[in-house]
This record gives structure tokens, sequence and C-alpha cells, in this order.
């Protein structure tokens, strides 16, 4: 049994799986290009249906230009806090892709593997001291708007990426969440054979 951060796996895993969390508490420091381009190398090497590897990434470095921009697309909720993260970053998926036969089709997995892609960046975030934090609050037309995203593509999420700071520095009511969460035990959500419905 492994405890961290008051998370208990009941089966051996690697302890990055509780370290990591989402935080709200950022504080507000800058990340380099080059530190930012190693969670996106990290996202670049998921898995994906026939490696057509659909998922994309507009992100927006804190002290550029477009950091204001990117940060609202967010919802007002999600503002309050990711405006002091490091990094923000909208996560896309392309949702259909062309045929050998040159047709344009649904790419039904674009989804489950834009969410492998994002994972694996979260992780890489971890181990490299930051933290990646997903928003699903996120404005979807503006953010078509203001990122000037094509057709066929799906605003899936957004991230935030900092450096975790006290929760002293966060509002009442957000420091009183602030807190890795606990999981469902996996005999909810595991299924021998046949599912079994709730
Ligand atoms: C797709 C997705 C959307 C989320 N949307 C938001 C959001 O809009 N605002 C927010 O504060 N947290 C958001 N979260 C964070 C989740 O609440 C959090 O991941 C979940 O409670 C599990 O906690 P942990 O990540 O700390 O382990 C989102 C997470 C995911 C994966």
């Amino acid at each position: 049994m492994t405890e961290i951060n008051h998370r208990i796996a009941d089966h051996p895993i690697h302890s990055i799986f509780l370290e990591r969390w989402s935080p709200r508490a950022f504080t507000g420091e800058e990340i380099s290009q080059e530190e930012l381009l190693a969670l996106f190398e990290a996202a670049r090497w998921a898995p994906s249906a026939s490696n057509i590897q659909p998922w994309r990434f507009v992100y927006a470095r804190r002290g550029t230009e477009h950091f204001a921009s990117l940060l609202e697309t967010l919802d007002e909720g999600n503002q309050r806090w990711a405006k002091k993260a490091s990094a923000l970053v909208i996560v896309l998926s392309k949702t259909h892709r062309l045929t050998s036969a040159g047709e344009v089709r649904p790419a039904y997995t674009h989804a489950f593997d834009t969410g492998a892609a994002w994972f694996a960046l979260a992780l890489q975030a971890q181990l490299a001291g930051w933290h990646a934090h997903a928003m699903a609050g996120v404005d979807r037309d503006k953010a078509v708007r203001v990122l000037g995203v094509p057709e066929h593509h799906r605003v899936e999420a957004a991230v935030a990426i900092g450096r975790i700071a006290d929760p002293s520095t966060l509002p009442d009511d957000l420091r009183e969440r602030e807190r890795p969460s606990q999981r469902k035990p996996i005999g909810e959500f595991v299924f021998e054979g046949r599912f079994k419905a709730d």
C-alpha cells in the first residue's frame, strides 16, 4: 500500500500517479520556452489510433502578448486563479482525417487520443516540478474566434501550468478546496467479463 498526498493506492503503482494533482495556487513565475516545449515533447509521444496524432495545442507563456488573450477564453471562475499560471494551453483535437482515397472521414478516437496526449504532458510537468491543471470551463466559441481554429477541430479543454504556491495566496473559497482529491474504489469502475450498471 502506498500513501502520498493523503491518497492511498490499494495496489502497487508508481508514486507519480498519487503525486500528480490539480492545484489552483500558482506562484505566477515565468516558464522558459525550452521547459514548456519539453512538456509538449512528452505529449508528442502519446499513442493514437493509426498514429494519426490528432492533438493540437495552442499555448501562451506568461509575460508574452498572447497570455491575456488565452486567459480571456476561460470561464471567469477559472480566470480567477489561472491568471497566476506560468503558461496557458488550449487543447484541441482534429476530428476528421483524410483517407488514402482522399476522403474526409470522422476520426473516431480523436478525443481519446488527445486525452492520452494531455495526460502525458501532465505527468511530464509533474516530473519537471510543475503542475498542470485541466479546465473544461472554456468559452469554446470565443476560443475558436480568438485562436483562429479551422473547421474539423474541437476545443477539448484548457490547461494551466504553473509552479505550486502556498494555498494562503488563494481567495477564501478556493483555499478551502485546495487539496488532492480522492477516488472511487476500483470495484466501482472495473468489471470482469461483463458490464455492471450502477
Ligand atoms: C477535462 C477536465 C476538465 C476540468 N475542468 C476544470 C475546470 O474547469 N476548473 C477547475 O478548477 N478544475 C477542472 N478540472 C480539474 C478536476 O476537477 C480535477 O482533475 C479532479 O477533481 C481530480 O482532481 P486532481 O486532478 O487534483 O487529482 C478539470 C479536469 C479535467 C481532466
